[in-house]
């Protein structure tokens, strides 16, 4: 689809490219000739991932480990990647989210994703725009985001409040961060099943969704999604600034993108059975945390 160097010569930073979605992108951006630099929070799941990246493409990918919730560590590690050259592409990915009734979210819960998805894409995305900035350099950022930023949707209100906050940024910094030569633009994927998402959304076999919700009638396919953020971080759309995409089959305009079927459909022993399941493989994966 693309010739084979269209990344040739770019930085690309890929915010949870260790794993899912991210990952998938990352490995495109490579085999398109661009270095990759990923960070997450499990060192040993980065460098998994690293080292079967360059396996599969030859290409160069660096690992970061951060918690992008850390203001002043997203800074360190964008500081140190600048030291041996400026980046020339962002892509927002790293997100968390689970499944829940709002009335059952503590305050830290609301956190937990909040203070990942909004303020963590934010302090990534200015790390970077200040750089670009500073140093006179064009720049161009694209953010994963939701087609709930269009809708809501019940059922996950942490990340739809969130990632709206991303749609919000990507539009005004491109006004604002336009004369610069600096771009955002931002795609919603509907269902590209990865292992994070479906643990956390859909974690018992009652959450099982029908191919009826999709106009499309298939869930996406990743290469589907990488060639997308390939076209986005390619001179080639440089002219294309402050935009959300949806990239869904057509789901979100069937009005089934989000869990509003869930409505009334679950009752108290259902939930703990979420919660449950969720908290389980929350707590595997913090045990790969530093
Ligand atoms: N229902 C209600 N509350 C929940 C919950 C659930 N299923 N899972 C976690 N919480 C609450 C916890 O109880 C805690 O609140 P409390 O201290 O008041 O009890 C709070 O959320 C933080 O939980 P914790 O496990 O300490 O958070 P964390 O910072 O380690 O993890 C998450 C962040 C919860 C977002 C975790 O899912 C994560 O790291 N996800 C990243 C990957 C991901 O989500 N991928 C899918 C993207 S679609």
């Amino acid at each position: 689809m693309f010739r084979e160097d269209l990344l040739q010569g770019k930085r690309i930073l890929v915010t949870g490219g260790g794993t899912g979605l991210g990952r998938s992108i990352a490995e495109r951006m490579m085999e398109l000739g661009a270095e990759v630099a990923i960070c997450g929070r499990r060192g040993s799941v980065l460098e998994e991932a690293a080292a079967e990246m360059r396996e599969a493409t030859g290409g160069t990918v660096t690992t970061h480990v951060v918690d992008i919730r850390v203001a002043e560590a997203v800074d360190e590690m964008v500081g140190e990647i600048w030291q041996s050259g400026p980046l020339h592409g962002l892509i927002n990915n790293a997100a968390g989210n689970f499944l829940s009734r709002t009335e059952d979210l503590s305050p830290r819960a609301f956190d937990a994703i909040a203070n990942i998805v909004l303020h963590g894409t934010f302090y990534v995305t200015n790390a970077c725009g200040k750089r670009w900035i500073a140093d006179g350099l064009p720049g161009n950022v694209l953010s994963i985001i939701v087609t709930w930023v269009w809708t809501g949707s019940p059922y996950v209100v942490p990340s739809a409040m969130s990632k709206a906050g991303i749609a919000a940024m990507t539009k005004s910094l491109a006004v604002e961060w336009g004369p610069n030569g600096i771009r955002l633009n931002a795609v919603a994927p509907g269902t590209f099943p990865t292992e994070g998402a479906g643990a956390r959304l859909r974690p018992s076999p009652k959450l099982q969704r029908s191919m009826d919700d999709i106009p499309m009638r298939r869930n996406g396919e990743r290469h589907e999604l990488s060639n997308l953020a390939a076209y986005l971080m390619a001179d080639e759309s440089a002219y294309i600034t402050g935009e959300v995409m949806a990239i869904d089959g057509g789901r979100w305009l069937q009005g089934t993108g989000g869990y509003s079927h869930l409505v009334g459909k679950l009752d108290d022993d259902d939930w703990a059975d979420i919660r449950d399941r969720i908290r389980t493989v929350n707590e595997k994966d913090k045990a790969l945390r530093g």
